[in-house]
């Protein structure tokens, strides 16, 4: 059960006894969203494929798919799901490809929709691979921006909104494959 905590300063709300404070509300990522697909449509993307990142973005780019056809888009759509894994060292963190898509992308536009764009290891790896296979345009569209977390040399062509740097849930984003349901972003203040 969800109960909107009224008396707070920060906006809370908690969860199955765990409290977590909005960040970004269901209404302002539904705005932004249309705002990113018109953008994303004025780039005038050719033979588009979307290539989602799974899993945490399957919320936003169901989403994000949705507002292309408002906007006229007409993508096809395939998926990607890719494991990163954090060691000692920032540096040495590698990508692993668990799922591969299964579309040739030789000469065609490809945009990649991914939840965070943090250190930007996933979607350099993910850009640089299919570059390599031929695609003619590789872009990225992600919700959330932590700038101040970037390893790799990676930046987004289109971004929802510029993130703090905490650990966010919601919205397809999970804390051990939980709240991944919330319609809005949020970070975790106090567990229960
Ligand atoms: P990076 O840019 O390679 O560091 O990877 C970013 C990925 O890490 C995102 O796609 C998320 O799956 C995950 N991630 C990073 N920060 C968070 C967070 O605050 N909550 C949930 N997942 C996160
Ligand atoms: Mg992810």
């Amino acid at each position: 059960m969800v109960f909107p905590n009224q008396g707070a300063r920060m906006n809370t709300v908690e969860v199955d006894g765990v409290r977590i404070e909005v960040l970004f509300s269901e209404r302002k990522i539904c705005a932004r969203i249309e705002e990113m697909a018109q953008d994303i449509a004025a780039a005038k993307p050719r033979n588009l494929l979307v290539v989602p990142i799974l899993k945490g973005s399957f919320i936003f780019a169901a989403d994000l798919l949705r507002a292309f056809y408002r906007v006229g888009l007409l993508p096809e759509v395939d998926f990607m799901i890719l494991a990163s894994y954090r060691e000692a060292t920032v540096s040495s963190g590698r990508v692993e490809v668990l799922r591969d898509i299964e579309t040739d992308v030789k000469g065609r536009d490809v945009l990649f929709v991914d939840d965070i764009l943090e250190s930007g290891r996933t979607l350099a790896y993910a850009r640089d691979l299919l570059a390599a296979r031929g695609a003619r345009r590789v872009m990225t569209a992600v919700l959330l921006d932590k700038p101040g977390k970037r390893v790799a040399d990676m930046e987004a062509d289109f971004r929802g909104f510029e993130c703090p740097d905490v650990f966010v849930v919601g919205y397809g984003m999970d804390m051990a494959h939980a709240f991944r349901e919330l319609p809005f972003v949020g970070h975790v203040v106090e567990r229960a």
